[in-house]
């Protein structure tokens, strides 16, 4: 039997509008600390409760290399009564805010590769957080673009996107679909706890998305796909417990375990040398040597991260040729990281030329998706 390949066709970038620098965030949040502090002066002085610790713009460019961030609403977070963004819920008859942001990245796809909608089988809605129990968020966003044949969600945190990969080749293999969007609209902010000193300049918001395609009816340019490698390993040191038994308003300063939370040492010690080896691993097996691999496209997990696993898996330091990072401007974005790195670092790539789209983060989780500049 004839099995199809299946290629990336074209990927698709909405950036929203609004940025919030490292200046103005930890402006915003040494304000919420003097007003805690000077709040609960007696409760911290007779010892009942900790003061609070300011954060500062140096810490934050050394820990993680994240200079700006986008974001859907900026005057919410910044907000110190408020410290989370402003997003009014609409009604029912009204495209969700997820779905528009994904939408837009759906479309910018679709334009680059030449496709239309109608020619597309399948939507795969893959992010870290869906803006609802159901309908499922990948059926509205099929219905926005008018579009036959099936969605569905799938979460794998910072992982989502390539496993949303795999599962469209899989689907184009199988021959269950010609054309598979996979969209990644990452509202991060919504998850984020912008009170917690640790990790409140963690997260930027913004929407990716891959079209993949039988290749015998992809656009020049496309990319071959030389192997996909996904893996799971459990751990509670990236969790959020929100959900629909435990919920939370995260306007309010106890919802923490209801959002982001990490034992951010213990990732990072635990998770390089997991993708590391997984990559070396997954290169072994497809013949790929390190000389042969032109560019690392890695999840934009943050910059010391990205610089030691790029090392390991290289045998040297990568330059920014080699392993572009997006973190100064868009912070990390789960899921979309790797894609947008992918989606802005194309240059210089002549047919032949392989690259390595990777995700890694909560779950564990990790994905690494080997592609070669088609001919
Ligand atoms: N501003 C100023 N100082 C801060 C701060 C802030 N916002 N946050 C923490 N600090 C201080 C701590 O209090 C600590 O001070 P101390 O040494 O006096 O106790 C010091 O900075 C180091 O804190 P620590 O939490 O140990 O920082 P780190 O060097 O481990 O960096 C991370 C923190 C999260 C950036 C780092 O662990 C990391 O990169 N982890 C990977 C996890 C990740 O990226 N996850 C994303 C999902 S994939």
């Amino acid at each position: 039997m004839h099995i199809p390949e299946a290629v990336i066709a074209a990927t698709g970038l909405h950036t929203p509008d609004e940025t919030i620098s490292n200046a103005e965030l930890v402006d915003s949040f040494n304000s919420y600390v003097a007003k805690f502090n000077s709040e609960n002066a007696e409760a911290i002085a007779s010892g009942a409760i900790p003061a609070l610790s300011p954060s500062s713009v140096e810490f934050i460019e050394k820990a993680s290399g994240i200079i700006s961030r986008h974001v859907v609403n900026r005057s919410g977070i910044l907000d110190i009564d408020r410290m989370c963004p402003d997003i009014p819920e609409r009604p029912n008859d009204q495209p969700s805010i997820l779905a528009e942001m994904g939408v837009k990245a759906a479309r910018d796809a679709l334009t680059r590769a030449g496709r239309d909608p109608s020619e597309v089988d399948a939507v795969l809605c893959a992010a870290s957080n869906m803006q609802r129990a159901y309908p499922a968020m990948a059926i509205e966003i099929q219905s926005e673009l008018g579009i036959e044949g099936f969605a569905f969600d799938m979460n794998v945190a910072c992982s989502s996107a390539t496993f949303g990969l795999k599962t469209a080749v899989d689907f184009v293999r199988s021959g269950q679909a010609r054309s598979v969007l996979v969209v990644n609209p990452e509202i991060c902010s919504g998850h984020l706890n912008w009170r917690d000193r640790d990790s409140h300049f963690i997260f930027g918001d913004v929407a990716t998305a891959i079209l993949v395609e039988r290749r015998d009816r992809a656009p020049e340019g496309h990319w071959n796909i030389l192997g996909a490698r996904l893996k799971t390993q459990y751990s509670s040191n990236i969790r959020n417990n929100f959900g629909f038994l435990n919920r939370a308003d995260p306007a309010t300063a106890n919802a923490s375990d209801k959002l982001f939370v990490q034992e951010g040492r213990r990732v990072f010690k635990e998770v390089v040398p997991l993708v590391a080896e997984m990559i070396l691993d997954h290169m072994a097996e497809l013949g790929i040597e390190r000389q042969h691999l032109k560019r690392l496209w890695l999840h934009q997990a943050n910059a010391n991260m990205n610089r030691l696993i790029a090392a390991k898996v290289l045998g040297h330091e990568a330059g920014p040729e080699e392993s572009p990072t997006v973190l100064d401007t868009y912070a990390n974005t789960s899921s979309a990281g790797s894609i947008i790195a992918f989606h802005l670092n194309q240059d210089g790539f002549e047919p032949g030329d392989r690259g390595l789209i990777c995700s890694f983060g909560a779950g564990y989780s990790a994905g690494t998706i080997f592609v070669e500049k088609s001919y």
